[in-house]
């Protein structure tokens, strides 16, 4: 499978290189987000860009059948350790490999910014069934907090992609997009703040020398930051998702 024909498709391809991390360190999704996502009346939801299931995970239970869709055999793998009943196929999200009509909602958690947004649009429109629905998802760091803002200063610096979480562009049989935010919090071994860095594309895909002297910047805001003595912290986070309904 070749994953990562939208923008920056290296970077797109680069997290089968960082599974056990993401897996790890990357957070999951609020209830009350998943539920805005899929209507009530769903049966079959396909999760575009699983990954390694954090939003698959949370659809197991509100949903009678779900499948996942993953370009990547490293992230898929996981996925179906983690989620052994969950359908889960080698494809992207330009082309899924699924039937016309054979879903009721598609959700697109922290991927769709890897898409060609056109080429997704226009197959997500084709596998959902008329009246289905799209969402699309990201967890955000909460950076009114000031350890958060430090942290993502050292991990995002000089990154072109570190802000993606506009409001998606449909093709046509779309009807407008919808809006919403969910605040919420994870609390996180402060230990988990290196491997959560390490698992980012920006530095998935840097020189070896880079990635340690960032690494090593992150260490140091761990070791010294007053809001990070503990073992744990609060990880403030807003998962910023948007929904349209095909007709
Ligand atoms: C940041 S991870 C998100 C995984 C999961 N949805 C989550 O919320 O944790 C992005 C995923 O998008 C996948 N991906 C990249 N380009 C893709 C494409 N064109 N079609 C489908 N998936 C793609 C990557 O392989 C990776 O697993």
């Amino acid at each position: 499978m070749n994953p990562g024909t939208g923008p920056a498709p290296d970077r797109a391809r680069s997290f089968s290189l960082g599974v056990g991390a993401y897996a790890a360190t990357r957070p999951g999704y609020p209830t009350t987000a998943v539920r805005w996502a899929v209507p009530r009346e769903a049966r079959t939801v396909l999760d575009l860009a699983a990954g390694t299931g954090k939003l698959t995970a949370a659809l197991v239970g509100l949903v009678p059948e779900v499948i996942a869709v993953e370009p990547s055999d490293e992230m898929r793998a996981e996925l179906v350790r983690a989620l052994p009943g969950v359908r889960a196929l080698a494809g992207t999200a330009e082309a899924t490999g699924l039937h016309d009509a054979c879903v009721d909602a598609v959700t697109v958690g922290q991927a769709w910014h890897w898409f060609d947004a056109a080429s997704a649009s226009a197959e997500i429109a084709r596998v959902l069934r008329p009246g289905g629905r799209l969402t699309v998802l990201w967890n955000v760091r909460d950076e009114s907090e000031p350890w958060v803002a430090e942290f993502s200063r050292i991990v995002h610096r000089g990154d072109d992609l570190a802000d993606h979480f506009d409001p998606p562009v449909l093709g046509p049989g779309f009807g407008p997009v919808e809006a919403e935010r969910f605040s919420w919090v994870e609390r996180i071994p402060t230990a988990a703040l290196r491997p959560l860095a390490a698992s980012r594309s920006f530095l998935l895909t840097m020189p070896d020398d880079e990635r340690d002297a960032r690494l090593a910047e992150i260490d140091e805001l761990v070791a010294t930051h007053p809001d990070l003595a503990g073992s744990e912290a609060d990880l403030p986070y807003v998962t910023r998702a948007y929904r349209a309904t095909v007709s």
